[in-house]
């Protein structure tokens, strides 16, 4: 069986302790991971810091160029790299090379970002004292960031920190999810054979509040950026103190569906509404969870959903037409299960699914469901679905706000003056018009407001945070 090391200034080195990685979908060891000690975490740390004393000063054409020949190697190595995020996170296959297909995309985003980072001129004569100097504004990397990055998208996700830091001339300690740590490692020889120096990249599989600890409070760590559950990050947020942070945590989006449908566009709509409800189980921060459907067409809209759940294929994520596989652990099945018991007891209806088959559950749609249980109230990370009645759209607004999340938020209509309400209105991050709050493309702004975090990703934006603006004035004409 493989056996992995961890990856700290350009070496393999043995890791403190092995633990076997299992696929979840047959409970088959698929590998023995070391993981690292703290004092580990701390030597890949002054790696990057070493690093980053010369990758500060590598000109933008060079760190494109790397970045460009990362995406070239994983094209190349697709196929492979999607059978790893199947194996370890039992993804669908067909999902997985999409995942694959974003992720050379997102480094390309990056490459291209390297290029054109650039500051502006400060007009310094706009205040009488300001006359006779000239001002620039220059963008300079931040230093060692220390990312930290979820299961769900294995490849991709590490990309949005990985992808900007190399872009603005940072150097990185990356502690992958436990669950997906061959991912993360696959980029080390990525990385070497693409010609980034050594220690700009240290990959530490891990486990445990200490060695987060370190990540976040260690002296030479500039910049933590964190995606996973909205406990952790407000851990990270309170152990990182001074330094800046992105938190991108969970959410339990709302999509909003207005009268005045045809019977084909409902179709349609709930086409889309099946894919972003249940594409990966529902295990992606913006998966829809929330459907608030007007009165007039909510039967319609929930049985045609129900019908569409009930044909998803449950089975083997190697399988090219499985659509449903196992959750990445029985925890996260238990977890559900007691949530969907309560809601049940609470008069929740369950219109299809709501079994389950070891870590598998049964895409599930649920209507009459109180807002205050946890498949409302909480971020399911399952593939299950609530659908509620509105009878208008301020009703429809005030109920998708009522979240104590706010990353994404999706809305179909066909009524402007509705789509620009919900535009202003709803409380998120991001609002989708006639579009599932599933849809994102790897350049856009990612992020959310309330517990779904703080600071943004998509490839420039996560850029901005991970570069120090520097001013530099010149008073003229002193010694002329
Ligand atoms: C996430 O789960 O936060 C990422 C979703 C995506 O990139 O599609």
């Amino acid at each position: 069986m493989q056996r992995t090391q961890l990856w700290i200034g350009g070496k393999w080195v043995p890791g403190a302790q092995t633990v076997t990685l299992k696929n979840p979908h047959t409970g088959e060891a698929i590998a023995e991971i070391d993981y690292a000690s703290v004092e580990q975490a701390e030597t890949a740390i002054e790696a990057a810091h070493a690093a980053f004393t010369s990758f500060q000063g590598t000109p933008a054409h060079r760190r494109a160029e790397i970045l460009y020949r990362a995406a070239e190697r994983l094209q190349a190595r697709l196929e492979e790299a999607a059978r790893i995020i199947a194996a370890e996170g039992a993804k669908p296959i067909v999902a997985a090379r999409a995942e694959m297909e974003r992720t050379i995309q997102t480094y390309q985003f990056a490459a291209e970002a390297a290029k054109a980072v650039h500051g502006t001129t400060v007009p310094m004569d706009a205040a009488p004292r300001g006359e006779r100097h000239t001002a620039y504004v220059i963008k300079r990397p931040i230093g060692v960031v220390s990312a930290i990055t979820p299961f769900n998208f294995p490849f991709n996700l590490v990309a949005h920190k990985v992808g900007p830091a190399i872009a603005a001339g940072n150097t990185i300690v990356l502690k992958p999810a436990e669950q997906t740590p061959l991912s993360a490692l696959f980029l080390a020889d990525v990385f070497r054979e693409a010609g980034l120096p050594d220690g700009v990249l240290n990959i530490i599989p891990g486990y445990g509040h200490e060695l987060g600890e370190v990540l976040s409070t260690h002296r030479h760590v500039a910049f933590v950026t964190f995606t996973g559950s909205p406990r952790v990050g407000k851990i990270i947020r309170a152990q990182a103190g001074l330094r800046k942070v992105t938190l991108e945590l969970g959410s339990n989006s709302p999509l909003l569906v207005d009268e005045g449908f045809s019977e084909a566009e409902l179709d349609r709509i709930v086409a889309e509404t099946a894919g972003g409800a249940f594409s990966y189980n529902g295990q992606v921060c913006i998966s829809i969870q929330r459907v608030y459907v007007h009165q007039s067409q909510f039967e319609s809209f929930t049985e045609k959903l129900a019908a569409r759940a009930a044909q998803l294929r449950v089975g083997d994520p190697m399988d090219e037409s499985t659509d449903i596989s196992a959750l990445i652990n029985e925890a996260a099945a238990n977890r559900l299960k007691g949530w969907l018991n309560h809601a049940v007891l609470r008069g929740a209806k369950v219109r299809t699914g709501g079994k389950f088959d070891g870590s598998i559950m049964y895409p599930t749609v649920l209507t009459d469901v109180p807002t205050d249980v946890e498949l409302n109230c909480e971020e399911a990370f399952g593939p299950v679905v609530t659908v509620t009645p509105f009878d208008t759209w301020t009703q429809a607004i005030e109920m998708a706000n009522n979240s104590k999340f706010g990353l994404n938020a999706g809305v179909f209509t066909k009524n402007i003056e509705r789509a620009f309400q919900a535009a202003e209105r709803l409380e998120t991050g991001g609002v989708l018009i006639n579009q599932i709050p599933t849809f994102r493309v790897d350049q856009m702004p990612y992020g959310g407001i309330k517990e779904s975090g703080s600071g943004r990703e998509g490839v420039q934006y996560a850029m901005e945070d991970m570069m120090e603006v520097k001013m530099v004035a010149f008073r003229t004409g002193v010694f002329a």
